[in-house]
């Protein structure tokens, strides 16, 4: 594991203490921690402290092979694991294919390869950490660092915060980050303005006595009570009715509500978090946010920044991500080698749910223990896409549509092949077949396996 000071730590094993202290070097150059184990015996009691990010292992050593110690470790040790072998003895190689090990190395070491290694171990380790934190929050970019400074000073504040932002940028990720940093200790509360019919969001927010309409059979607690001493995120800020926007921001001013039908002023300690995907300046220009209100919600402003503008924040992100599906599905796959030039040459409209679903889509299919990500960008992903709904355009085939529907059911069902075919109504034999048909036909969205 990496240490605290975030360095990715290197297992030698090799009796050669000369090619051993080369490699220990090179490693400690390109800033892991390196140790060093000569026979099996100090192999086994060196990872009897903690495995390392990675292990070379050579194959013949005094005591054993590498092949006893492989028998020793489980699977998710393997990955780990490099072997490294000075004969080219076919007894080796045979032995050899199919471990379920990171990689094959011949001796001497190419540098190239060597450095290609350590960077993977280093981005999976750097991804460890960064998917610890307890927000969710992951990123390392200037901006997102900042971010995390911003939290720290703003969110324990009484500041109203607005969250703009492209969609999936992390938004609501981010609203619920303010409040768990707030220690606020009423309910997290969020509320899309532009998912509620307008004319039911007045009585949502601020609640309705019995029969104050028709329908209104039970009196009602709006949001606004629900979030009483917590947050409320009121999401699509902009596509609130204006002339509810009115009424919000004497709420905010007075801090009492009045419920649909009432009477009553009930006094709420509410603070609010609001976001939209759209530029709010331009939104009061073009009359769609009250200029006072913007005032009001906007004491303290965050600009998410797109993933297009995150540098390589997008390859710590999906290593991030396959490490989460790796500890929910007990796996112990990674991306491969090319991922990290796919992923960085790719616009990112969706943004991070873009990226993610991308992930769990080249994750549930590749069957290897490498995670490929498909040449992106050549057909159109859907800007809005989430996982619950497909777009469909005028003009796909009846075999886009099919193939839309398999990949989306699967992503929804965790990969469970049949659980999908349930949905779907079809056997498992043809999900298998449809799967296999899109590999061979090299689509841009299967890895190739
Ligand atoms: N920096 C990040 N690190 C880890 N996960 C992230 C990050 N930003 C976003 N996500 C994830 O991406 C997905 C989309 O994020 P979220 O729903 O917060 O976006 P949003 O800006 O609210 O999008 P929309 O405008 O479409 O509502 C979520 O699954 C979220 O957990
Ligand atoms: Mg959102």
């Amino acid at each position: 594991m990496a240490d605290a000071q975030q360095q990715p730590s290197v297992l030698i094993v090799d009796d050669d203490a000369n090619f051993a202290s080369a490699a220990a070097d090179f490693a400690r150059a390109h800033g892991f921690q390196t140790s060093i184990a000569h026979s099996l015996e100090e192999s086994r009691r060196a990872m009897g402290r903690g495995m390392s990010d990675l292990t070379m292992l050579d194959v013949t050593l005094p005591d054993g092979t590498a092949f006893d110690l492989l028998a020793e470790l489980d699977a998710r040790q393997h990955s780990r694991i490099a072997l490294m072998t000075g004969e080219t003895s076919l007894e080796t190689a045979r032995r050899a294919v199919g471990l379920p090990v990171l990689d094959y190395l011949l001796k001497p070491l190419c540098p190239q390869q060597f450095e290609s290694l350590l960077s993977q171990a280093s981005a999976r380790a750097l991804a460890q950490i960064a998917g610890a934190r307890p927000d969710g929050i992951v990123g390392d970019c200037d901006a997102m660092r900042q971010l995390t400074v911003d939290l720290d000073r703003v969110a324990p504040a009484r500041v109203s915060v607005l969250i703009t932002g492209e969609s999936g940028t992390g938004k609501e990720l981010v609203a619920r980050a303010v409040h768990d940093r707030s220690r606020r200790r009423g309910a997290f509360v969020a509320v899309n303005c532009g998912a509620i019919a307008p004319d039911l969001l007045a009585s949502h927010l601020f609640g309705h006595e019995r029969g104050s309409f028709t329908g209104a059979q039970q009196r009602h607690v709006g949001y606004f009570e629900q979030a009483n001493r917590g947050t409320l995120f009121l999401d699509e800020i902009t596509e609130m009715p204006p002339a509810l926007q009115v009424y919000l921001l004497r709420v905010l001013e007075t801090g009492e509500v009045t419920r649909v039908g009432g009477s009553e002023n009930i006094p709420v300690d509410v603070r609010i978090v609001a976001a939209t995907n759209r530029d709010p300046i331009q939104s009061i220009e073009q009359g769609k946010l009250r200029e006072d209100l913007y005032y009001r919600l906007a004491d303290f402003v965050i600009a998410l920044p797109p993933l297009r503008a995150r540098g390589t924040d997008v390859v710590l992100l999906a290593n991030v991500f396959v490490e989460r599906l790796n500890a929910e599905h007990g796996q112990v796959k990674q991306l491969a080698p090319d991922a990290e030039r796919m992923l960085v040459r790719h616009g990112w409209p969706g943004n991070i749910r873009e990226l993610r679903s991308v992930v769990q889509r080249a994750y549930l299919l590749s069957d290897g223990p490498l995670v490929r990500i498909p040449v992106l960008g050549r057909r159109a992903l859907p800007l809005h896409q989430d996982d619950s709904s497909i777009v469909f355009h005028v003009g796909m085939s009846y075999a886009d549509v099919e193939r839309e529907m398999l990949l989306k059911t699967l992503t929804k069902v965790d990969g469970d092949k049949t659980e999908a075919a349930r949905i779907l109504g079809v056997s498992v034999r043809t999900i298998h077949n449809q799967l296999a048909r899109l590999a061979v036909a090299g689509d841009d969205a299967i890895p190739h396996v």
